[in-house]
């Protein structure tokens, strides 16, 4: 049965993929039509044809937002794919020990685990002192996740592939089951709002390092493409792009070198 705000459902769907790259197949309407349920509860919108009107309106970026937000995933957490980051520890971060500053940008950071975990990785690898030099970016669409990056507190699910000597080193205890990331690791890493899907992106200088990591999944093949292309051109020669590892991009035909699973580099 074809639902009465089908139309609706229709026009958000596009927005999502045209605006944002995220992608809803047919089989996920359902997953997305509950995920909008609460969005049409926060605006007293009747139904997803009263949504739709309100998010096509350009003016109306609360609106935007919290469709953004609704339709993406989150999912997160310290150290994830450890594997991946062990590489990157022993196989990049030491060539990265003696240059002035280091940039490296976490896209799609979520809550800001992936960009604090590779701070600390980095401060265990080369010493507190690298930190001084080290800024690490972490952007997402969503300005919910922002937030909760910036603030740096999370709960202790998001901690459970933590070690127990990085979690009693890199977090203090702040309200139950809470911890929050220590100064010295804040300090490091910077959050902002951006979407990917806004190319090319507006960096003057280039990182060093780029963590694209979970995300790719959500897009189209073409997304998938220009957004690989468009991080290549941010990313200095012989600067290293991290996927995750059930993202293969080796088929993609980009410029991307594959050194390792989850691990591409830059020509020099
Ligand atoms: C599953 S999380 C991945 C977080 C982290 N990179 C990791 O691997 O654990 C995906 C994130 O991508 C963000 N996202 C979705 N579409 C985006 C877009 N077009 N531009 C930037 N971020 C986007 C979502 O808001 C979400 O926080």
């Amino acid at each position: 049965m074809i639902a009465s705000d089908q139309a609706g459902y229709d026009r958000i769907r596009d927005w999502l993929s045209t605006r944002c790259g995220i992608v809803y197949a047919d089989g996920k309407s359902e997953l997305l039509r509950q995920r909008l349920s609460r969005v049409l509860r926060c605006f007293n919108c009747g139904d997803l044809d009263q949504l739709a009107a309100g998010l096509l309106n350009d003016d109306n970026e609360a609106i935007q937002l919290a469709v953004m937000h609704a339709a993406s995933t989150n999912h997160t957490f310290f150290f994830r794919e450890a594997e991946v980051l062990d590489k990157v520890a022993e196989h990049i971060l030491p060539r990265l020990a003696d240059r002035s500053q280091v940039r490296i940008w976490s896209a799609a950071a979520s809550t800001g685990d992936e960009a604090y975990s590779v701070a600390m990785i980095a401060a265990e690898k080369l010493g507190p002192s690298f930190l001084d030099k080290l800024l690490i970016l972490g952007t997402d669409i969503s300005a919910p996740v922002v937030e909760r990056a910036e603030l740096g507190v999370y709960a202790k699910r998001q901690l459970a592939h933590t070690p127990p000597a990085m979690l009693r080193k890199y977090f203090t205890p702040t309200g139950i089951e809470q911890f929050r990331v220590t100064e010295q690791i804040r300090n490091v890493c910077t959050f902002r709002r951006m979407n990917l899907k806004a190319r090319p992106y507006p960096f003057s200088r280039a990182f060093q390092v780029v963590f694209c990591r979970n995300i790719l999944y959500y897009f189209d093949k073409s997304d998938q493409i220009n957004t690989l292309n468009a991080i290549h051109a941010v990313t200095e020669p012989g600067g290293w792009l991290v996927t995750s590892v059930t993202e293969p991009i080796r088929d993609l035909g980009t410029p991307w070198i594959n050194v390792s699973t989850g691990i591409y580099r830059r020509a020099e």
